[in-house]
């Protein structure tokens, strides 16, 4: 296993460009086997669970060539339509194929996840979403498995006690894209990734109104075709940047980043005084000595992100006054608490909320990553902490941030990467 060492309170300066988005990425290279032919994709991340997806569809009998971001899926050797345990208990998002091997092959057998240090994790609606269009799903050993004869249209509400999902939203719109008749998802996801699916979908040919809203329609179509298509800017890799560029009071270009995306972000680093400058370019930070507390609640898009919530509590340790986290989409995800807690800083937990007393400064030691953007959380703490920050278990960040160590080496930050004696 590997850990970073970083050498905290160093300034950062100068660029970074954005990659593509992770969860943009996972459901369009999924959805890419409903294609007739060849799928070219542009500005694919490479990352732990991008090469996992690969693996799954090679495993399946798909070709595959990933070289410098770019992605060539041929779906036309698919045999089988199995994703087995070990693939899908490293990588949940895996869970996108369902939709898209019910839409093409009418069947598929796939391991159900299991939970997460983020909570538990349920797949309920996207079974519900899947009976809905007439595929029987039995769970079998372990396996989800779904059959139809065929899959029919039907008005579907997907809401659930959290709010959207983002998954079960994308993979009831794949199978409703090849569908016989009309689907309406009610109570979809308006998060960018779906949006991105949904113009993937369209370019491939299916007919699919009212994404990024919370009612989806969809004409159903017999075939969809491969394409060539871009994978848009990761707006979570971006918003953990933007954080450490105040954290570190540094001023920093953060670029390739669709900053309608981090609205929710911008307007919270505004409200805590700070100053944020950006065009359809780039977003540059504007260092200031100070900041104040905040009372963050997570909320499915456009609210702020859940994937956004470590990296803010990592800020906010630092902020003038108590600062209030509420996490409304995984209630349980607050697994970097106690790390960060390590480091320094004083929260305290009740239920799903956090409570931050904001500290003036942070201490190096010893800490764990244990899941993906927990672990983010901990770079930037390490990024202002006096001393010497270790972070073990690093495999976590590598499921999601492309080349996390370059990019902040290049920014001037001083972290390695060594390998931990076991
Ligand atoms: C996706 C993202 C993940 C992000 C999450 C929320 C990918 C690959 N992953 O995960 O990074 O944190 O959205 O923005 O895109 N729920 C149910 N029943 C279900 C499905 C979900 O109750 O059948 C609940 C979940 O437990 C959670 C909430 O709904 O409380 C939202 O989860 P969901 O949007 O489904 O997350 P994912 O799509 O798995």
């Amino acid at each position: 296993m590997e850990k970073f060492i970083i050498e905290g309170g160093k300034k950062l300066e100068g660029e970074v460009q954005i990659s593509g988005s992770k969860n943009a990425a996972l459901p369009i290279i999924a959805a890419s086997i409903m294609g007739e032919g060849k799928t070219i994709l542009h500005n694919v991340p490479n990352l732990k669970d991008v090469q996992t997806m690969i693996k799954i569809l090679n495993y399946m009998g798909a070709k595959t060539e990933f070289k410098n971001g770019v992605l060539e899926i041929d779906p036309s050797g698919i045999y089988q339509f199995t994703a087995p345990y070990e693939f899908v208990s490293t990588m949940r998002g895996s869970i996108c194929l369902l939709g898209p091997l019910l839409a093409k092959y009418k069947t598929a057998r796939f391991s159900m996840p299991g939970g997460c240090v983020i909570g538990p994790r349920p797949i309920d609606l996207h079974i519900k979403g899947f009976k809905k269009l007439g595929i029987n799903i039995e769970n079998e050993e372990g396996y989800i498995v779904g059959k139809a004869d065929k899959i029919k249209g039907n008005i579907i509400f997907l809401g659930g006690n959290f709010g959207s999902s983002v998954l079960a939203t994308a993979n009831i719109m794949c199978a409703a894209t090849l569908a016989e008749g009309e689907t309406i998802i009610e109570f979809s996801s308006c998060e960018p990734e779906i949006v991105a699916l949904a113009n993937f979908l369209k370019k491939m040919g299916g007919r699919i109104y009212g994404e990024g809203s919370h009612l989806i329609r969809i004409e159903g179509v017999k075939k969809l075709k491969g394409v060539e298509y871009n994978i848009i800017p990761d707006r979570i890799e971006a918003g953990t940047y933007i954080l450490a560029g105040y954290m570190t009071k540094s001023k920093i270009k953060i670029k390739g980043v669709i900053y309608q995306h981090l609205l929710s972000l911008f307007d919270k680093l505004e409200e805590a005084g700070l100053e944020i400058s950006y065009n359809d370019e780039y977003v540059e930070t504007i260092p200031k000595e100070r900041w104040k507390a905040l009372e963050i609640t997570t909320l499915p898009f456009p609210g702020f992100p859940t994937d956004l919530q470590a990296q803010m509590m990592s800020f906010l340790t630092l902020a003038d006054g108590i600062s209030l986290i509420t996490e409304k989409v995984f209630p349980e995800r607050f697994i970097h608490v106690g790390e960060l807690n390590r480091l320094g800083a004083d929260i305290t937990l009740d239920g799903s909320k956090a409570i931050i007393k904001g500290v003036n400064s942070l201490r190096g030691t010893k800490v764990m990553a244990s899941d993906l953007r927990a672990s983010a959380a901990l770079v930037l703490a390490g990024l202002v902490a006096e001393g010497t920050t270790e972070i073990s278990r690093i495999y976590h960040l590598d499921r999601g941030y492309e080349n996390l160590e370059n990019k902040l080496s290049i920014l001037g930050a001083k972290i390695k990467r060594v390998r931990e004696e076991s």
